[in-house]
């Protein structure tokens, strides 16, 4: 995994949130738009908050792996950008006159999904609600005519699309050194979590869907087909980095 280059990127690019300039205008949504629009961005606020403690711990397991050298590195950072989402998430909040909140049931649902099993399903929950955070942010920057949120959306949407390339990075080299079955088992429950993600975030942000003009539907379908580019890009990399033999290397620690 180059790590090298997510350092490079992350130290780059997360101070830009910070300094993001957001237009001062005055918010001139309707109502009906505005409050479902505040609450359901205060979720994503929430969710974005985290220290990121499992995993930090996981990617620990990983670290004596010659291909993750430096990867706990980027995850720090990655962990740091996840939370500059969440600070330019509150100055959106806040602009549209919104309240912030510390506790939400699915943000504490899939905090506990990250701490089940091993770091490839942290990293999958991660991804998942990324995926689906991808379609979420485009209706947004699509739909809703306010400068500042349309501002807001196309940062972290182009900050989302880098995280699901550094996700896929990790994941591939990850399952490159699996098993045919392996695999196939694996991306079989990726596509149950994923759908069941998809479902559950669609139902928690339906007022703010439906005030944008998207229907439930809709939106499940354009996360299925997010998770379907995902997966065809995932195992062609996964297929080169087999034919190339990159799965000798992964397997080469360099602290045996
Ligand atoms: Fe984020
Ligand atoms: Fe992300």
């Amino acid at each position: 995994m180059n790590t090298g280059h997510w350092i490079r990127h992350f130290t780059r690019n997360t101070p830009l949130n910070d300094s993001l300039r957001l237009p001062p205008a005055p918010v001139t949504l309707p109502d009906e738009i505005r409050l479902p629009l505040a609450a359901s961005l205060a979720v994503f606020q929430l969710g974005e908050s985290g220290g990121g403690t499992r995993l930090r711990r996981y990617a620990r397991e990983v670290a004596p792996l010659v291909n993750f050298r430096g990867y706990q590195r980027a995850v720090d950072l990655f962990i740091a950008e996840e939370q500059s989402h969440s600070r330019l998430l509150e100055r959106v909040v806040l602009h549209l006159g919104g309240s912030l909140i510390e506790k939400q049931w699915t943000n504490s649902v899939f905090r506990r999904l990250r701490g089940l099993v091993n770091l490839e399903f942290a990293i999958q929950v991660l991804l998942t609600a990324e995926l689906v955070a991808e379609i979420y942010y485009g209706a947004l920057y699509l739909r809703v005519s306010d400068p500042v949120v349309r501002v807001m959306a196309r940062k972290i949407l182009q900050d989302e699309t880098r995280h699901l390339e550094f996700q896929r990075e990790f994941l591939s080299e990850r399952l490159a050194t699996f098993s045919p079955a392996g695999r196939w088992l694996w991306r079989l429950q990726f596509e149950a979590v994923h759908a069941v993600t998809a479902a559950v975030v669609a139902w928690d942000h339906r007022h703010c869907l439906k005030a944008l003009g998207v229907g439930l539907p809709e939106f499940f379908e354009r996360t299925r087909k997010a998770w379907a580019v995902f997966q065809r890009r995932l195992d062609s990399r996964i297929r080169v980095l087999r034919e190339c033999g990159g799965v000798a290397q992964v397997l080469s620690p360099t602290n045996p």
